[in-house]
């Protein structure tokens, strides 16, 4: 196994519910160390920037205008198979299509508002990493 990073971001729903803390102790609980964290309210232009691989799905401006509808927390995740063990702690993005005991099962309402981001690939995880944090800020 590859010791891995990923890029999570605990979206602005999973935040008013108050499950910031909730969340972070489940990555941990599942071996992955919090090597970067930081909380913030994402621009529209800075979600829009986010996610460009989706700016020509129909569902964009829905997703933007939630991405900044509030306050984000967003870490980085460290451990073995960073980005797959992620993606199986979040569950699928569809909140009813995600396995049981998952994050998006147990927090998330609906498939825009799904509690959890997760990149989906190592590719994606440097990228992703990269907008939000300078390498300096990775421990
Ligand atoms: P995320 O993992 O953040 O990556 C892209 C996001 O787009 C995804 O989670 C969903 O929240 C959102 N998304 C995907 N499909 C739809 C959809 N059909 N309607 C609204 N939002 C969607």
């Amino acid at each position: 196994m590859a010791t891995e990073r990923t890029l999570s971001i605990i979206k602005p729903d999973a935040t008013r519910k108050n499950l910031v803390g909730r969340i972070l102790a489940r990555f941990e609980e599942e071996g992955l160390r919090v090597a970067a964290l930081r909380k913030i309210w994402m621009s529209k232009r800075q979600a829009e920037g986010f996610y460009a691989v989706h700016a020509a799905r129909p569902f964009f401006g829905e997703l933007t205008e939630f991405m900044s509808s509030g306050p984000c927390v967003v870490l980085v995740l460290e451990g073995d198979d960073a980005v797959a063990a992620n993606r199986r702690i979040m569950g699928a993005t569809n909140p009813a299509e995600a396995a049981e005991g998952t994050l998006r099962k147990l927090y998330a309402d609906s498939i825009g508002e799904n509690a959890v981001h997760g990149s989906d690939s190592l590719e994606n995880a440097a990228i992703e990493i990269a907008y939000f944090f300078a390498s300096s800020e990775l421990t």
